[in-house]
């Protein structure tokens, strides 16, 4: 975790955005996996990480905005989880390296809200998306759980927003961390893409990278020699030539911090005219995303712009006919192209998308598209220094959605249908790097950029 002054200032900030009332985070505790002691990996709630820093279950913060305190609740261990555990700090250390003043235990936690409650002040807590903290929240304010939506504050969520959006330097750096896993994860993918082996030998080699760098993996990894499918997390193939495997996979630090890059290489290093001509596109785009995004750009108009790229390319090819402005308005490019340009990336591989998406990405300004492919855009409004984004265009050939198209006559006067079925067979293609947005532009973040171009990953193939 960092040093105490950064949770102090953060929870000093957050005081300064909210009028009254008090602020309660919830910290998780261990979830099941098939039965209560056999847990998933702990994952700790990121607000409650964000201002308190502790990856421990069981514990929770709230900080009184009239009384200007924090609190930290949480039981200290008994003999029993010594035992069974090892021992951890008591409650009061944990509080110092948070820069918090008082401890509490967690029956005290309700005790403290009633009182809340009482004095008629509000409670600001974030939508919960776990059911145990539906439960928990609905147990300590005694609400319905079903109704819990109609007490969340949104004020909260915007102060929230506000200050996880631009990131300090030393998340920057843990950042950076997270993208060199993630640099070493998508190599050894490549180096391992060869015709026989199996896509589970190879997203359990790099998800083993991920746990070796004292992390894990930022979300499960997805890999597929069915490159079209978009989140594909089934890994069963055996990897066969002439197919192309996508691999779009991360790292999460054992701070938090996440790392989300796409690689999409053909199997046994070498590209078929065909697959070049489609991934130039690709490449295209994702450079021209990079050169674009800065500050006060709407990322929306990046969005728009990788999406000319791909239209007036997949048009050379014959694949799009018409006037590519006019394609891009009605949404044709999202025959090929159904996904958005990036989102934001911190503590969460999509940044804060538990406090709601049009908080996150959108605002006043720049509203959410309903148009099919640009409403699947999670982030579009203007950047701003520090903002940490991915930048992901892709190209895939779906059969189902061209067969639907087609059949509907859905932008017809755009797409050369006949062409399209020449590909049906073809997969698809994302290339997805991650980015921080500097005084005039922005930077890749990582110390290396992952091999991108045609001859980076023949290279990485063909030697290993
Ligand atoms: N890397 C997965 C995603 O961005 O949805
Ligand atoms: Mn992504």
């Amino acid at each position: 975790m960092f040093t105490q002054d950064i949770y102090i200032n953060r929870r000093n900030s957050l005081r300064k955005l909210l009028p009254s009332g008090v602020i309660l985070l919830l910290g998780h505790d261990e979830a099941p996996l098939n039965y209560a002691g056999n847990t998933y990996r702990f994952r700790q709630d990121s607000n409650f990480l964000y201002f308190f820093g502790l990856s421990l279950p069981g514990m929770a913060g709230v900080i009184d905005i009239e009384e200007g305190t924090d609190c930290l609740y949480g039981n200290d261990m008994d003999i029993e989880d010594i035992i069974w555990n090892g021992s951890q700090p008591s409650m009061q250390q944990l509080a110092a390296k948070a820069g918090v003043g008082s401890v509490a235990s967690l029956k005290d936690l309700k005790i403290k809200l009633q009182l809340v409650i009482r004095q008629g002040r509000k409670i600001h807590f974030a939508p919960p998306y776990r059911g145990e903290t539906k439960i928990r929240i609905a147990n300590l304010m005694e609400i319905n759980p079903q109704g819990i939506a109609d007490y969340v504050s949104r004020k909260l969520i915007r102060a929230i927003v506000q200050l996880r959006s631009e990131k300090e330097d030393c998340e920057l750096a843990e950042i950076e961390k997270a993208c060199n896993t993630g640099y070493e994860m998508h190599v050894q993918a490549m180096r391992m893409c060869r015709s026989g082996v199996y896509e589970y030998q190879i997203a359990g080699a790099i998800e083993g990278i991920a746990a070796a760098s004292n992390g894990a993996t930022s979300f499960p990894v997805i890999l597929s020699q069915n490159s079209e499918i978009l989140h594909n997390h089934s890994h069963r193939n055996v990897l066969q030539s002439g197919k192309m495997m996508i691999t779009d996979a991360g790292a999460e630090t054992a701070s938090g911090y996440a790392s989300d890059f796409t690689r999409t290489v053909p199997v046994d290093g070498q590209f078929n005219m065909k697959q070049r001509d489609i991934y130039e596109i690709v490449l295209a785009a994702n450079n021209h995303a990079i050169e674009t995004a800065a500050p006060d750009i709407p990322y929306f108009d990046v969005h728009i712009s990788a999406a000319q790229i791909i239209a007036e390319g997949l048009k050379n090819l014959g694949l799009m006919t018409g006037n590519i402005d006019d394609a891009v308005q009605n949404g044709a490019h999202a025959l090929f192209f159904p996904h958005g340009l990036g989102h934001m990336m911190g503590l969460d591989v999509h940044d804060m998308e538990s406090l709601g998406e049009k908080y996150v990405g959108y605002d006043d300004e720049i509203v959410r598209s309903s148009q099919f492919g640009t409403a699947y855009l999670r982030f579009g409004r203007r950047l701003k220094k520090n903002f940490v984004l991915t930048v992901e265009p892709g190209i895939y050939f779906i059969p189902a959605l061209i067969a639907k198209w087609e059949k509907e006559k859905i932008n017809s006067s755009f797409i050369n249908f006949d062409k399209v079925k020449e590909y049906c067979d073809f997969g698809g293609i994302r290339l997805e790097d991650n980015i921080v947005i500097t005084d005039s532009g922005c930077r890749l973040l990582g110390a290396k950029r992952i091999p991108i171009t045609p001859d980076e990953i023949a290279n990485v193939i063909n030697i290993s």
